[in-house]
């Protein structure tokens, strides 16, 4: 296999982004949407292997044996717009993915999502993470992913962030494009990182009833302990050690797993800029975030 380049970011129909998620673009577009699929949906570092993990375990934990055992969580739920060289592509394998209901991934602003999702009413669970830790962990990602733009170092990385000059553009827009929709489109479910955290066993039981699963108890506490951070960090399935476009030494995937942690990274000055910066891009949104829990 060729070594991994990192790619440039480019202004993509107003978002920045990498040709790594716009090569396949109009199959993306194209994709055809089943009724019973469940898209997760996120901006990148929120979440999005969490979700997915439980997602997989809430549907095919007491059903589907051993998967859990041999199946890396990026095969088990594939992410939609991908196209790296000499992989499938997230379109060829969701097109082969013999398991219903698929769970899809994707990172795209609620403007790029394929329009099969909407004409066929599919459920839609979103995850949104504050945004000062969403950048730590984000730029944390950048440093050890070769697929990903060089973050250079974080003095230079938060503006940007701010800026949106980030894959999959601006976290202000994604997040807040995703609440608008929400208002309007009720198979989607919006959530927050932060809640996860704080009781993961609450949130469980509003994704059971949003996506009509009745488990037990005893079910919900069995993948309440599989999904907790630890457990996962130590689960080759599900901490990506088996991807290698990343380089686990410079920082593991499952790096922290913290509401709060961005107060190890910003400066007394960065973070009154910052929130400055924050106040004005989100006084039209009713969205809000909790930075620390
Ligand atoms: S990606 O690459 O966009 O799909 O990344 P994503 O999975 O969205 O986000 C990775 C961050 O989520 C944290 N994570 C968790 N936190 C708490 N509990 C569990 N179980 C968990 N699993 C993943 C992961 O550690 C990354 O956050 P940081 O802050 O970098 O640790």
């Amino acid at each position: 296999m060729e070594p991994f380049e990192r790619p440039e970011l480019y202004e993509f129909h107003g978002v920045s982004m990498t040709h790594y998620f716009t090569d396949n673009w109009e199959n993306v577009q194209n994709f055809k949407a089943l009724p019973d699929d469940i898209l997760i949906a996120t901006y990148p570092k929120a979440g999005t292997t969490w979700m997915s993990y439980i997602l997989d375990l809430l549907h095919f934990g007491p059903t589907v044996k051993d998967r859990e055992n041999y199946l890396p969580i990026f095969d088990r739920v594939p992410f939609l717009e991908l196209t790296i060289p000499n992989y499938c592509t997230g379109v060829e394998v969701l097109d082969t993915l013999p398991t219903r209901p698929r769970l899809i991934k994707t990172h795209l602003p609620i403007q790029f999502v394929p329009k099969s999702f909407w004409e066929n009413n599919c459920r839609i669970v979103y995850v949104a993470r504050n945004a000062k830790d969403n950048a730590v962990s984000y730029f944390h990602f950048d440093r050890m992913n070769m697929a990903q733009p060089e973050p250079k170092d974080w003095n230079s990385f938060l503006p940007r962030f701010m800026e949106g000059k980030m894959v999959f553009g601006s976290w202000y827009d994604h997040v807040t494009g995703w609440w608008d929709k929400k208002q309007t489109y009720s198979n989607l479910l919006y959530m927050f990182y932060e809640d996860m955290v704080q009781d993961t066993g609450r949130e469980l039981e509003r994704l059971g009833s949003f996506l009509g699963l009745s488990t037990t108890a005893e079910e919900r506490e069995c993948i309440r302990g599989g999904v907790q951070f630890d457990a996962m960090k130590a689960n080759p399935m599900a901490n990506y050690s088996t991807d290698p476009v990343m380089d686990q030494k410079i920082s593991p995937f499952m790096r922290k797993g913290k509401v709060g942690d961005w107060k190890n990274h910003f400066t007394v000055s960065q973070n009154e800029t910052f929130d400055e910066h924050y106040k004005k891009r989100m006084k039209n949104s009713t969205l809000e975030f909790h930075t620390e829990i």
